[in-house]
């Protein structure tokens, strides 16, 4: 068969593209960005909402078409109203005009006349049509879906491996979360034997569960032995937290994502079972034992990371509040006497370091992307310098209780950790 797949480049998408090469089929893959020339590659995008006279000649010679565009949170022209709805629904009217054979729409769980968030009901809007129309298919109402290298994977790999998990309800609402390769099978055999008329199939899990037993599956099989401290805290805080969250760059959480999260997300008409002959995986299976360290220590580092950053900035402004005036300045000139500054030169070197600690502080945060390894460079100099400064004019810290020079170490080797995990994508830019 020759299957037109759209958000080929997505999680969903690449996996549903291999799988349906590996069964002998043609996959012609829309994306955003399209390699010229390639004539088994389409380049669209939903966000400019192609009419469906647009795709009518691009359908030719498709059997059927695989729709797995879609988007967690709206950002600039990214709309909820355009990529769900609007575009889909000229995709599946030129689908319907064109006499393409059938269309598996990927939607979600909850996309129905309950949906209650402007994802799902843009999803619905969008599946409402496809039902109407005169085409054989399936609309696939996946839970959340977990694989390698998934966004939602990611995010409960983070945090099932935190020892401690402030959780509204304690974490007690129920979820059925399907791995990506029972979600490809099943959207492989609906593309192959698809129903007479549009029908609708939730794909989840073997069985509903609390969110704490999942991520108590999940720290299982990602080898963690120790059992995780689940805190309730009130749902108001949570939803206070995710909207703060929802203002940093590729955060997955926001306002309507912290309440699809709490109003957990259970199937109880599960047709994956059936559809594919037997029990779909099971959380505990999730993780391949091949790959268990790796994914263990991707999420330690998701986990940690940032609060190593947190905590290395708030000592730079910190130590900036200190040097402006918390420790008393005129003990601060005292020392700066002793490494041989004096006078103006002793006030610039204060207040200059002063600043300086201040700018690392706030860049250790917000540098963009291609500035990160340049800042964590200037921290190993600055910290470097410093405690070269301090071993040659004021060796006697070396001797203090309190260790102010020799905790330099672990900082410099904390900053170098962070300057060889800044992503090699990033540094090729
Ligand atoms: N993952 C889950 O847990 C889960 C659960 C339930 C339902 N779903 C649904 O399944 C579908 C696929 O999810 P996913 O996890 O594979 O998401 P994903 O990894 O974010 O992939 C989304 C795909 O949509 C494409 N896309 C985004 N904006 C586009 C635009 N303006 N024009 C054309 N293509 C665009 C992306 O292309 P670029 O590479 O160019 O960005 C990418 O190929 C979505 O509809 C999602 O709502 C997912």
């Amino acid at each position: 068969m020759r299957v037109l797949l759209t958000g080929a480049t997505g999680f969903i998408g690449r996996a549903v593209a291999r799988a349906l090469r590996q069964r002998g089929h043609t996959v012609v893959r829309a994306m955003r960005r399209a390699a010229a020339g390639d004539a088994d590659a389409l380049q669209v995008d939903f966000a400019a909402v192609p009419r469906s006279a647009w795709w009518t000649p691009r359908l030719e010679g498709i059997d059927a078409v695989v729709n797995a565009v879609g988007i967690l949170r709206e950002t600039g022209d990214q709309s909820f109203e355009a990529l769900h709805t609007a575009a889909p629904v000229e995709l599946f009217h030129a689908c319907a005009a064109a006499g393409v054979r059938s269309v598996v729409q990927v939607s979600a769980l909850g996309a129905d006349g309950s949906a209650r968030s402007a994802y799902h009901r843009s999803k619905k809007a969008a599946d409402d049509v496809l039902r109407s129309l005169p085409l054989r298919g399936a609309i696939v109402q996946p839970s959340l879906v977990y694989g390698p290298n998934g966004t939602s994977a990611a995010l409960f790999n983070k945090l099932a491996i935190a020892p401690v998990l402030p959780f509204p309800q304690g974490g007690r609402m129920q979820v059925q979360p399907v791995h990506l390769q029972d979600v490809v099978d099943g959207i492989v055999r609906l593309v192959e034997a698809p129903p007479d008329r549009v029908a609708t199939f939730a794909f989840a899990g073997p069985r509903p569960l609390p969110l704490r037993a999942y991520l108590a599956e999940l720290r299982a099989a990602l080898g963690e032995s120790s059992p995780q401290w689940i805190v309730p805290v009130p749902a108001a805080l949570f939803r206070l937290g995710a909207s703060v969250a929802g203002h940093l760059p590729g955060s997955m959480l926001d306002r309507e994502t912290a309440d699809m999260l709490l109003a957990g997300n259970a199937a109880p008409d599960n047709r994956l079972p059936a559809l594919l002959g037997r029990e779909p995986l099971a959380p505990r299976a999730f993780v391949a034992p091949a790959t268990r360290e790796a994914a263990r220590r991707g999420a330690a580092l998701d986990l940690w990371l940032p609060v190593l950053r947190i905590a290395l900035a708030l000592m730079w402004v910190w130590t900036a509040a200190v040097s402006f005036g918390l420790y008393p300045v005129q003990d601060s000139y005292a020392l700066l006497a002793r490494v041989g500054l004096q006078g103006g030169l002793a006030t610039i070197a204060l207040y200059g370091a002063a600043v300086l600690d201040l700018v690392l502080g706030v860049l250790t945060l917000a540098a963009p992307a291609r500035w990160r390894r340049t800042v964590w460079l200037a921290q190993l100099a600055l910290v470097g310098g410093y405690t070269v400064l301090v071993t040659a004019f004021l060796p006697e810290y070396w001797l203090h209780p309190y260790g102010p020079v020799s905790k330099n170490l672990p900082i410099l080797a904390a900053i170098a950790l962070l300057w060889a995990l800044e992503p090699p994508a990033r540094r090729e830019r």
